[in-house]
């Protein structure tokens, strides 16, 4: 089967990857021609562990090819799937703008039966829209019909999570198109809910939503837990080991990021809105992100006396492990809070970088854990790479000035630590 992928960013590569690897014959469409040279020439435009040598083999194989040229590859494809990014716009709505584009695209270039599988998380409704807008940019009725297929990966394991995806969604009133999706997806042997188009949207926004609310209320709880002296991450342990809570996404740290936590809640929030209706809860889970990392700080500045002047190493700038995706990551917030407080910043991560307009004589990044930790006063680790789990600690408090640890994300070993001789603080976890 022949499949056009449009958009060629993480979802869309990894989606279009999966397909090749299932043995389809996958074209990606983008408009940003760079970006197609670069992946037509092996190489990935973001950081994804195991992509691109899935990539290299199969631009080896000849599964998948990609192109900057529309309309032979809406002609030559009957299966298109959207997977153009949906930004958060100004008042915190999803921006279809791309969405838009690629509807006059297919509705212009189309020539024949067309099944457009939506995968970016769009607004409930946007399915129905898309066929208005596709209709709208169509010279002759050609028939097509629109299903909704959320996406459920995530950055830094996109590619186990597409390979082994726990459901796969599809929403559709048309059941041959419900057939040709649920073929394409067959050799995953992962269970499929059919469902109505605007059911499937919600389906994407509800659950990113409700895996927020599960980190933002153990957010939550351990400032409580930190005041009364309760082990947060043993909580969490006696709290997962229940079937019907779970062990996951119960881990408390400086805060979710990315860009798709706090931008689908905010998306989510603001549908709710225009319909009058009232999601409270989702309110307090972006109030208590949005706070997590000052009270972090706040918390434990008092160990230095303040952070006016002081070294501070930050270890992890990426929203979590094992991606370069800055987009909404707490480090950000605890930077531009440590340079109101006058501090002295040293950043190192493993892949990630800052972007050069953000630096300054207050702010420098590093390469090695040796030059960031030059002379500092304290550490705060923002996210959990492993590199900084497995770090050689004894040498690294070689580096420094004074011997201050603090854990944002509840991974270093406090009891070691302290034994080394240094002042180890995390979240909740005395
Ligand atoms: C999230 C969802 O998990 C995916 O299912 C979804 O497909 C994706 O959004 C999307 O909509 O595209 P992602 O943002 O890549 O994936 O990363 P997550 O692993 O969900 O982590 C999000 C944030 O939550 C990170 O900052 C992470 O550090 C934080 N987190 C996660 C916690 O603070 N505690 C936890 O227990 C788990």
């Amino acid at each position: 089967m022949n499949i056009l992928i449009m958009g060629t960013g993480y979802v869309g590569v990894t989606t279009a990857l999966v397909f090749a690897e299932l043995g389809w014959n996958v074209t990606g469409l983008d408009t940003d021609s760079r970006k197609i040279q670069t992946l037509s020439e092996g190489k990935l435009t973001f950081y994804e562990p195991g992509l691109e040598d899935l990539l290299i083999k199969h631009l080896k194989t000849g599964n998948i090819h990609f192109t900057s040229s529309p309309e032979k590859a809406i002609q030559e494809n009957h299966i298109i799937f959207l997977c153009v990014g949906t930004p958060s716009d100004a008042d915190g709505n999803a921006d279809l703008q791309f969405i838009h584009e690629v509807a006059k695209s297919i509705g212009k270039h189309m020539d024949g039966y067309k099944l457009i599988a939506v995968k970016s998380t769009v607004p409930i409704g946007t399915n129905g829209k898309l066929v208005r807008w596709i209709r709208e940019a169509q010279s002759l009725p050609h028939p097509f019909d629109v299903v909704s297929n959320p996406e459920f990966l995530r950055e830094g394991s996109a590619l186990q999570d597409a390979l082994n995806p726990d459901r796969i969604i599809i929403g559709s009133d048309s059941t041959h198109a419900v057939d040709i999706i649920k073929n394409l997806y067959n050799p995953l042997q992962s269970p499929f809910f059919v469902t109505t188009p605007k059911t499937a949207e919600m389906i994407k926004y509800a659950s990113n939503a409700f895996l927020a609310t599960k980190i933002s209320y153990m957010n939550e709880l351990s400032r409580l837990c930190e005041t009364i002296e309760v082990n947060i991450s043993d909580v969490a342990v006696g709290m997962g080991m229940d079937d019907r809570i779970g062990p996951k996404f119960l881990k408390a740290g400086i805060g979710f990021g990315g860009s798709c936590f706090p931008k689908d809640i905010k998306a989510l929030l603001h549908t709710a809105k225009d319909y009058g209706s009232e999601l409270s809860i989702l309110d307090k889970v972006i109030q208590v992100n949005q706070t997590q990392s000052s009270h972090f700080l706040n918390k434990w500045e008092h160990k230095l006396g303040s952070f006016s002047d002081k070294k501070v190493a930050i270890l992890g700038i990426s929203f979590k492990p094992n991606t370069d995706d800055l987009r909404e990551a707490p480090s950000i917030a605890i930077i531009q809070e440590l340079l109101q407080k006058q501090a002295f910043i040293r950043v190192h991560d493993p892949i990630a970088k800052l972007p050069t307009g953000l630096l300054s004589d207050r702010l420098q990044q590093f390469d090695t854990l040796e030059k960031t930790l030059h002379r500092c006063d304290a550490v705060i680790l923002c996210s959990e790479w492993e590199e900084y789990r497995s770090a050689d600690w004894t040498q690294m408090r070689t580096y420094m000035n004074q011997y201050f640890v603090f854990d944002g994300r509840n991974i270093l070993d406090g009891v070691q630590l302290t034994k080394l001789g240094y002042h180890y603080h995390g979240i909740a976890n005395q």
